[in-house]
């Protein structure tokens, strides 16, 4: 477990560039915590270390966004507004072996979750702070924990 703090939208940003520039294909993001605590800006970052150039926005009416650059692929998913939809939903349709999944929200299907992910934990301190932390389950994402 790692524990990061940041006084910024920026700051969170570039830690999400940090990240990013860990991360392999078929990796799980699962990002917690609460509205507006950052977790759309840290994705921002990763889809930076991906070298992504279209603005990610949170995909909040879509569920799932894909971005792209030559061989790097992100997965967008937002899982806030799940329980208006269905529950013939499965989070496997929309987690991809060729890229990173970013996952907000992950909670709303926790029958569902993988077995593997890093979890980042989002907690608002103040008005600009925020405390993050970062817990790898499965060995597969020890390593980017231990490069943080
Ligand atoms: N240290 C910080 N890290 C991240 N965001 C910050 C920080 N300080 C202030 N902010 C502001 O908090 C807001 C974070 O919004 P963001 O969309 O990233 O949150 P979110 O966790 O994705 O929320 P939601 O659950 O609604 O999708 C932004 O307006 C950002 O400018
Ligand atoms: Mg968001």
């Amino acid at each position: 477990m790692k524990e990061k703090y940041t006084t910024s939208a920026k700051e969170t940003t570039i830690l999400g560039f940090q990240v990013g520039l860990l991360l392999k294909p078929g990796m799980i993001l699962l990002l917690e915590g609460d509205l507006a605590a950052g977790k759309t800006t840290f994705t921002k970052g990763i889809g930076q270390a991906l070298g992504i150039e279209r603005t990610i926005n949170s995909p909040t009416f879509t569920i799932m966004k894909r971005y792209m650059k030559d061989e790097n692929k992100l997965y967008h998913v937002d899982l806030y507004r799940l329980d208006d939809i269905n529950t013939d939903f499965d989070l496997e349709d929309y987690i991809n072996s060729d890229g990173v999944s970013v996952i907000e929200w992950p909670f709303k299907v926790k029958d569902l979750l993988p077995k593997e992910y890093l979890m980042v934990s989002f907690t608002v301190l103040d008005n600009d702070q925020r405390k993050i932390t970062f817990e790898a389950k499965g060995d597969f994402y020890e390593s980017v924990v231990r490069y943080l």
